[in-house]
Parts: C-alpha cells; sequence; structure tokens
C-alpha cells in the first residue's frame, strides 16, 4: 500500500489547471445507458471512482474506451442487468445505474451500497420516488430488485430531503417514463445541472433547470442520441487547492474552473483573510498564510458544500481564534477531526458541531478515513513543522486526479512512497 510524506512550511507558487468533476462525470456516465449512440465525453477526469463505474457498465454489456481525459461509452450492447455487490460496495455512487437501467429495460437488480464512512447514507428516497413512478421494488438477498414491465410513468415526486444522486437518479428514470415527472424540492448542484442540461440539449424536454422543481417530459422508453459532452470543472478539488494556498501562504492561478460555482468557498476564504483576483475562467489565490477564524454551516447548494467542510477544518486548526463548524448533512463526517488533533490541533466535538481552537500543527503519521478527510490532512501537513506521512491514501485517488504532480507543481514537497520502503527521518 502507498502512502504520501510531506513535508510542511513550504510557499507554493504557479498554475494547477482543474479537472474535470467527478460527481459531475458520475451521472454522466450513468445516463449512456439512456443513449442510441456511441458518446463521447470530454475532460472526464481519470480517477478511481469513475474507472469503477465504467467497469460497471462494461459488466453489464457496454464497451468504453478511455484515454487522457476522453471517455467513449456504447451502452447499445448491454446484456445484464444486475449491478453486483463486488462493484457497489466499492463506490456507493453506483446507485446511479439504478433509474437509468430500470426506465431502459423494466427490470434490474443492483446491490445496497450499504453504510458508509460519513453515515448511513441511505436510498429510501430513490426508491420510493421510483415506486411512484410505478415501479415495484423488492429487496432481497442485500439486492434492489426493481421492476416496472410496461415502463415507468410520469409521477410527482416531493423529495423529503434534498438529494443530489437521488435527483440525478430520477431525472434519469423520467427521461424515458411515459408521461411527464415533476419533482419538488430537487437538489440544485451544478453537477445536477449539468446533468438536466444535456438532457434537455438532446431530445428529453426538461423545465426549472437549475431550482428546485424540475418537470421532465419522458420520451417513453425512446432511447436518445446525446452530443458529444465536456465534464464541468470540479469545483471540490478547485476549493481543496484554494485551501492549500490559504494554509500554506504562496499565489497559485488555478486555471479551467468556473467561478460561478465557488462563491461559498471564496467567500468563505476571504472572510479568513484570502486575497482572491477573479477571471472568466480562473482565479488566482493569493494568501500570507495568516487566517482568521471561521464559522461555517454545511448545506445544499448554493450553500457551503459539506465536502469542503475537512479541508476548511485543517485551515481554522491554524487560525487566529476560535472557529465553529456546523455539519448539517452527514452525521459521521468528522473523522478527519482525531487525525488533525495527532498533529496538535484542538478540535471539540460535540455531534455534528466541531469547534476548533487554532494553534500550530506538527507532522505526524496520520490515516486517510474517506475522500475529502484525505485532502484535509494534506492541507494541514502542507503547514505542518517537519513531515507528515498519509497512510491509506486510496480514498485519494478515488477523487483527486495527479494529485501529487499538481501540488510538486506549485512547489510543494510531496512524495508517494509505498509502505514497505523505510520512513525518511
Ligand atoms: C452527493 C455527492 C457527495 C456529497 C453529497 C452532498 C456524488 C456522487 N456524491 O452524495 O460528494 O457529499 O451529495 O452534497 O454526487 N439521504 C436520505 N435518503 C436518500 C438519499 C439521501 O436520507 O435516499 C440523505 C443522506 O443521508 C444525507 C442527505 O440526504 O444526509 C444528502 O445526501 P445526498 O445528497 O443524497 O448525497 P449523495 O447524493 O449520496
Amino acid at each position: 500500500m502507498d502512502y504520501l510524506q510531506i513535508k510542511g512550511a513550504k510557499n507554493l507558487e504557479g498554475k494547477i489547471a482543474i479537472s474535470g468533476a467527478k460527481n459531475a462525470a458520475l451521472p454522466i456516465i450513468a445516463m449512456t445507458i439512456l443513449a442510441k449512440n456511441r458518446v463521447k465525453i470530454q475532460n472526464t477526469p481519470q480517477v478511481a471512482d469513475i474507472k469503477t463505474l465504467i467497469k460497471l457498465l462494461q459488466n453489464l454489456g457496454a464497451t468504453a474506451e478511455f484515454k487522457d481525459s476522453t471517455l467513449q461509452i456504447e451502452t447499445l450492447n448491454i446484456n445484464s442487468t444486475k449491478a453486483t455487490y463486488d462493484i457497489v460496495r466499492t463506490m456507493r455512487a453506483s446507485i446511479l445505474v439504478l433509474g437509468p437501467l430500470l426506465a431502459r429495460f423494466g427490470h434490474c437488480e443492483v446491490s445496497l451500497p450499504g453504510g458508509c464512512a460519513i453515515g448511513a447514507r441511505p436510498i429510501d428516497l430513490h426508491l420510493s420516488a421510483l415506486e411512484k413512478m410505478g415501479a415495484k421494488i423488492e429487496i432481497k438477498d442485500g439486492y434492489v430488485i426493481a421492476s416496472a414491465n410496461d415502463g415507468l410513468k410520469g409521477a410527482n415526486i416531493v423529495f423529503d430531503k434534498i438529494t443530489v444522486t437521488g435527483t440525478e437518479n430520477i431525472v434519469m428514470a423520467a427521461s424515458l417514463a411515459n408521461g411527464i415527472t415533476k419533482i419538488f424540492n430537487a437538489a440544485k448542484e451544478p453537477e445536477v445541472v449539468q446533468l438536466c442540461e444535456i438532457l434537455n440539449q438532446n431530445g428529453v424536454k426538461i423545465e426549472g433547470i437549475g431550482t428546485s422543481e424540475l418537470v421532465i417530459y419522458g420520451t417513453n422508453r425512446s432511447l436518445i442520441n446525446i452530443d458529444e459532452i465536456t465534464v464541468i470543472p470540479d469545483r471540490i478539488e478547485a476549493g481543496t487547492y484554494m485551501c492549500a494556498v490559504a494554509i500554506a501562504g504562496g499565489k497559485v492561478v488555478l486555471e479551467n474552473i468556473n467561478p460561478d460555482h465557488l462563491v461559498a468557498i471564496t467567500s468563505k476564504l476571504s472572510d479568513m483573510g484570502v486575497k482572491f483576483e477573479f477571471g472568466s475562467n480562473f482565479i488566482k489565490v493569493i494568501s500570507d498564510g495568516n487566517l482568521k477564524p471561521c464559522n461555517i454551516i454545511t448545506t445544499e447548494f448554493p450553500g457551503f458544500p459539506t465536502d469542503m467542510q475537512a479541508q476548511f477544518m485543517a485551515l481554522a486548526c491554524v487560525a487566529d481564534g476560535v472557529s465553529s463548524i456546523d455539519e448539517r448533512l452527514f452525521e459521521n463526517r468528522f473523522m478527519h477531526a482525531s487525525e488533525l488533533s495527532r498533529m496538535g490541533a484542538d478540535i471539540k466535538l460535540n455531534a455534528h458541531i466541531a469547534t476548533i481552537t487554532g494553534g500550530k500543527l506538527n507532522g505526524a503519521d496520520v490515516m486517510a478515513t474517506d475522500l475529502r478527510a484525505s485532502s484535509a490532512l494534506i492541507i494541514a501537513a502542507l503547514r505542518a513543522q517537519g513531515i507528515t506521512r498519509i497512510h491509506r491514501i486510496y480514498h485519494l485517488d478515488r477523487g483527486y486526479e495527479n494529485l501529487e504532480s499538481k501540488l510538486t507543481a506549485i512547489g510543494a514537497d510531496i512524495k508517494r512512497l509505498s509502505e514497505r520502503v523505510n520512513y525518511e527521518s
């Protein structure tokens, strides 16, 4: 197994090109199940989660070619509708195939994703919405067995909670349904918006895109022709590098981004003392490393994203004062707190609220526990005195493309080493 070794306390300077958004590419790849042509997807990040979903589709009979950042998928040959446990258990977002498979074939079996490190994360909202659309759902031997022999029917869906992949699943299912589906309390994340825009531009009329009320006019199981797609930039990757510069100090230009998707993040960082220069598709981040404390409540877009909570906790560890973070979306998303404490952080947890008193960080051996928690440890390590070794970095490989080379290019001292190699002192 590999680990990352980081020597802290270095200024960062240079440029980073941001990759395509993993969380936008995943539903787009699932959406190819609705296509009657070979779909070309540009700016697809080469990260483990994307490769997992491609593998899942290949297991169903699809063909795929993935070179550099161009992915081409043809799903017309799908001859199985069973997404098996061995793949689904490695990535919850595999549940995104449920809606499109059921809509196209009238039957599918998808392994239950189970719990995950950051909380129980049920899929009840996905399932009850599909039932409203006429599906029969049975849970048997760890699988969701869904059928709608005569196809799905348009329905009114009111989500009790805002769910990102739930909205995406139902938008895709509704695209091939018979009749009109209205989704109330839909997610408005940019990744949901891109999925809806692609469908709307390729033969599925969708109204209300970017609002919490979507109206989808189903094609009654007629597959669609999908033009070439370019995945939107990864706002969480961009936010993570902003935090890296904020804590280490320096001047770094982040290229290939959409500043409009980053307002919640840049405005919190501005409050903490970070300076920005904005362009149409780039942002220059300028920091002297002196950070003011922050107060954060995670919420749905356009509010502050839960996927940036861990990274801001790392910043709070060195801020000049007391910060608070209220995690409202997931019940167990503070596992990075105990690892940051190993580096000297002063963090007190009370249910979903963390109180962080800023101070100094020192290098230590720490364990990555989930994708974004891992990036928080990297951010802390960039500021820490001495050497930090971050273990279990397979979590990072799920969602950050070329992380070490991007950080090395802006002056960080970061190496990927094998656990077999003796630690450097
Ligand atoms: C997506 C993102 C993830 C992000 C999260 C919140 C992808 C692939 N993943 O995850 O990175 O952290 O949005 O922005 O896009 N819930 C239920 N029942 C359901 C579905 C969800 O109770 O059927 C709850 C969840 O437990 C959670 C909340 O709703 O408390 C929001 O979760 P959701 O938006 O569904 O997260 P994901 O789509 O899994």
